[in-house]
């Protein structure tokens, strides 16, 4: 899979996608994932990437031409699945979407910023925006981030079976059970008789009993999903 991501900021994500698992699955060539910065699509001697609104409300709005002429020349080199904005008007990102995006050969996420972007860009560049929650951030850098990181570790291959995206929470609207390690008992405090029983049945409906438990008292929401 290939994202590749639109920013005024590259510099933010650069730390980001060098690191951990995301490093991993570039490495192993499992995922390609390239930051591109707006502002070397520029024409003008300034390299403006944002101007006044029209109607003079206050802020300043991400211009057209930069944004167009990168995704043109990207859109030239492939087929592009989605291209996605980061917006807090978007559809909100879930466990479900990342499942969906997860699929996808290449995709391309623009990054918003200050006020918004020219409405064009959104009416004749983007199929799909996307919000990480209800909160507005200075930028769509860190939600472009989320995303990735959400998607590229459920890529076959990224994870090992032990991290197995199967048993994530979310995986089936469900939260993930409680997990323990070594040693079996800290200062008196114990891990459940079960975990240490060696019946993997009865180890199986203890993890579902108690997803089922934390779900009801932490997320009832996530049970009455159609
Ligand atoms: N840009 C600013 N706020 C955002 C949010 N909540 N989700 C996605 N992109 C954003």
């Amino acid at each position: 899979m290939r994202i590749d991501i639109l920013t005024v900021f590259p510099e933010m994500l650069e730390g980001f996608f060098n690191c951990s698992m995301l490093a991993r699955a570039q490495k192993a060539g499992l995922a390609e994932i390239h930051l591109h910065d707006i502002r070397d699509y520029t024409t003008d001697k300034h390299h403006k990437t944002d101007d006044y609104p029209f109607g003079g409300c206050a802020g300043l709005v991400m211009k057209i031409e930069p944004i167009d002429n990168l995704i043109t020349a990207l859109k030239k080199e492939r087929n592009y699945d989605e291209v996605i904005f980061t917006s807090p008007d978007g559809e909100r990102f879930n466990q479900k979407i990342a499942n969906s995006m997860s699929m996808l050969e290449n995709i391309i996420i623009l990054c918003g910023h200050y006020k918004g972007i020219d409405y064009r860009i959104r009416e004749h560049l983007i199929t799909r925006e996307i919000s990480i929650g209800d909160y507005v951030l200075t930028g769509g850098e860190l939600a472009a981030a989320i995303m990735a990181d959400s998607v590229v570790r459920l890529i076959p291959g990224v994870l090992s079976d032990e991290q197995s995206a199967l048993s994530d929470c979310f995986q089936d609207d469900l939260l993930a059970p409680p997990v323990y390690t070594r040693p079996a008992e800290y200062k008196g405090w114990k891990v459940p008789d079960v975990l240490l029983s060696g019946n993997q049945k009865l180890i199986n409906d203890w993890e579902l009993q108690q997803s089922l438990e934390r779900t009801r008292l932490l997320r009832p929401d996530l049970l009455d999903r159609p």
